[in-house]
């Protein structure tokens, strides 16, 4: 098979084939690209998060440091002394596993706290945890909503919120625009018993940060509740690294904040924070709460400790914004496309996935390690490479990816030529 003439999205439902019929087609095309140096997938490392990571190259079988800038942990906590040493004692405290289900004997104190912890930290008066982000968001969203109800999702939200809303009505509006926004409102003003517009705080794949104060105003004019996905937002925006409703001084005028541990938190996890009643209700409602068992007490442990971290050592943060700062007006003078990205995640907007591709394999055979990003992970035309980075990234590994990029950009003509004499001067 040729996998340029396909996407991940053709093979999701293929008319008359059946589960192993489908699974052995879609091998083919991953084959494919497997041959084309095209596979960018479940890279193996040996050593971790980290600014450079040891990753097995797929194709030599040999290990190679590399930059790593695909990673969402934007202040290197999954490796901070501090959170390791409170995991450690969490892990010798009270075992590996928590044995249960929360609600029947996996809840420990460890737990209560992170509980207790996330919902000060947040603004809120009670959180419920859960084992992951994406359960937390899908699970809460199903317990809540149901056909009486509507979601009325930026088109942008994470896949987690969109599974979540399978059992409720669903409109989307285009992405960050109030007016869009604002018209469903008005529509579905009397036909639904709860109105839920959902939003990330900064979008995964965008890096844009919701005009969330605005979108809550809308929201309650019109009687509708709002909930925010803080994953990556959490330790990046904010004063004090609280997310997206500290950054916009709205701190308990969100109706429901989510979040995952697993990304400025360093661990794994996921979390819902709002009033008592509602964090109450969803503990005896919530599928994937009720019925899983509970978060790792090392996990919980880790988490408690990262969350001092983050207000206790803003200098991580510093560290992190200048990175941001330095690596953003470099890509921007070379002549980047970034889309409005404000944050930790950079966009470059290709939009041609042949391009896209030999731009990863490229990067990744200079020891830079980024996401290629296509469609259905991000709208067709706007396919892109992925950068995230880190506190912990020096400028040698900026300017180092910088030069792979201003190389590979002049040479696949993502970047105007031009631009090129501007950016000698800024780069110094
Ligand atoms: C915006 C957003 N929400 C939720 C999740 C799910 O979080 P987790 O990876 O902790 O399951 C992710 C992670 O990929 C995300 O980007």
């Amino acid at each position: 098979m040729d996998s340029t003439k396909h996407s991940l999205k053709d093979f999701l439902y293929i008319p008359d084939a059946d589960i192993m019929e489908r699974a052995s087609i879609f091998q083919s095309y991953t084959n494919d690209i497997r041959e084309k140096h095209h596979y960018q997938y479940r890279r193996v490392s040996l050593n971790g998060s980290g600014p450079t990571m040891e990753v097995i190259d797929h194709y030599t079988g040999k290990v190679r440091e590399m930059i790593y800038m695909a990673s969402n942990d934007y202040l290197n906590l999954t490796r901070h002394p501090r959170v390791l040493v409170a995991g450690q004692s969490a892990l010798l405290k009270y075992g590996a596993g928590a044995g249960s289900v929360p609600l029947l004997g996996g809840t420990m104190d460890i737990h209560c706290q992170l509980e207790k912890d996330v919902a000060a930290f947040k603004g809120c008066e009670d959180a419920i945890i859960y084992t992951s982000g994406f359960g937390s968001n899908s699970n809460t969203l199903l317990a809540l909503l149901s056909k009486q109800d509507i979601a009325i999702l930026d088109q942008y939200v994470h896949a987690s919120i969109v599974d979540g809303c399978s059992k409720t009505n669903i409109r989307y509006f285009r992405h960050n625009n109030l007016e869009a926004l604002e018209r469903i409102l008005s529509k579905a003003q009397d036909e639904y018993v709860t109105k839920l517009v959902i939003v990330d705080g900064v979008y995964s794949m965008d890096g844009d940060i919701a005009p969330l104060d605005k979108i809550v105003e809308l929201a309650h004019q019109y009687g509708a509740y709002v909930m925010v996905d803080e994953a990556h937002a959490t330790g990046v925006i904010g004063e004090n690294g609280r997310g997206t409703p500290e950054h916009f001084h709205l701190e308990s005028k969100v109706d429901i904040v989510a979040g995952t541990f697993s990304k400025g938190f360093g661990a794994v996890g996921g979390f819902i924070a709002s009033n008592s009643n509602l964090i109450e209700y969803l503990r005896f409602y919530s599928r994937g709460y009720m019925f899983s068992t509970a978060m790792t007490p090392q996990a919980a442990g880790s988490l408690c400790e990262a969350m001092k971290v983050i207000v206790e050592e803003p200098e991580l943060r510093d560290k992190l914004w200048d990175n941001i700062r330095y690596f953003r007006e470099n890509l921007l003078s070379l002549g980047f496309n970034l889309g409005q990205a404000e944050t930790a995640i950079f966009p470059i907007i290709i939009g041609d996935d042949w391009k896209v591709k030999e731009l990863g394999r490229r990067l990744d055979e200079m020891g830079i390690y980024v996401n290629p990003v296509f469609y259905p992970a991000v709208s067709r035309n706007l396919s892109r490479i992925r950068i995230s980075l880190m506190a912990e990234h020096t400028r040698e590994h900026l300017d180092a990816a910088l030069n792979a990029l201003e190389d590979l950009g002049r040479e696949f003509g993502i970047i105007k030529e031009a631009a090129k004499q501007d950016i000698a001067a800024t780069i110094k």
